[in-house]
């Protein structure tokens, strides 16, 4: 497993593409009105197959799902996990993911 994951990596690196979101780094999207939403690799060390399955985050390429407040309302995207169990609900903890909040 461990040497299936480096080989991702590496061949994401030879193929010159973006870096995945490792522990140090933080991918950072608009957020519309609510204002910018940090996804921060330290928070996220799941199996990459978690997030990225065809059902939520099919490509490793930021901006590629349209990802929607109602979606994440719905236990989608983001809510499979931040839906008050596996993680922080996302109804009543807007700032915790909207940081200018
Ligand atoms: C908790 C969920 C989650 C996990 C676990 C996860 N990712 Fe991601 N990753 C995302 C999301 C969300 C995006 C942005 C996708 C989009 O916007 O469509 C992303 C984007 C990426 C990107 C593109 C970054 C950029 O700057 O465009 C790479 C590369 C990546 N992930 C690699 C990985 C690898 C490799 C693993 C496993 C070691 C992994 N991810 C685990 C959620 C996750
Ligand atoms: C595989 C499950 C999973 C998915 C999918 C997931 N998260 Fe998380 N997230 C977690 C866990 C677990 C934590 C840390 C535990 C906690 O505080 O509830 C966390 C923490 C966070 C934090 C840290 C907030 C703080 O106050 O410390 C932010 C921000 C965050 N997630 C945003 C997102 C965003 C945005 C997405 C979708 C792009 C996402 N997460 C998808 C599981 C997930
Ligand atoms: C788990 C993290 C998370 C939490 C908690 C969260 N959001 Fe979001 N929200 C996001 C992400 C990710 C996006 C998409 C950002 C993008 O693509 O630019 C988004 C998008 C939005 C948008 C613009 C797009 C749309 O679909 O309307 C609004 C408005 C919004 N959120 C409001 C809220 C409000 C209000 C709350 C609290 C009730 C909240 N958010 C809680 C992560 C979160």
């Amino acid at each position: 497993m461990r040497y299936a994951i480096i080989g991702l990596l590496l061949s994401a690196l030879a193929a010159g593409t973006a870096l995945a979101v490792y522990p140090s780094q933080t991918i950072t999207f608009a957020g519309g009105e609510a204002g910018p939403v940090a996804f921060s690799g330290r928070h996220h060390g799941q199996p990459c197959s978690r997030c990225h399955n065809p059902q939520a985050f099919p490509r490793m390429q930021q901006g590629a799902e349209a990802i929607t407040m109602a979606a994440i309302d719905e236990g989608r995207l983001c809510g499979s996990c931040h839906n008050g169990r596996q993680a922080f609900a996302s109804k009543d903890n807007c700032q915790r993911c909207h940081q200018s909040q």
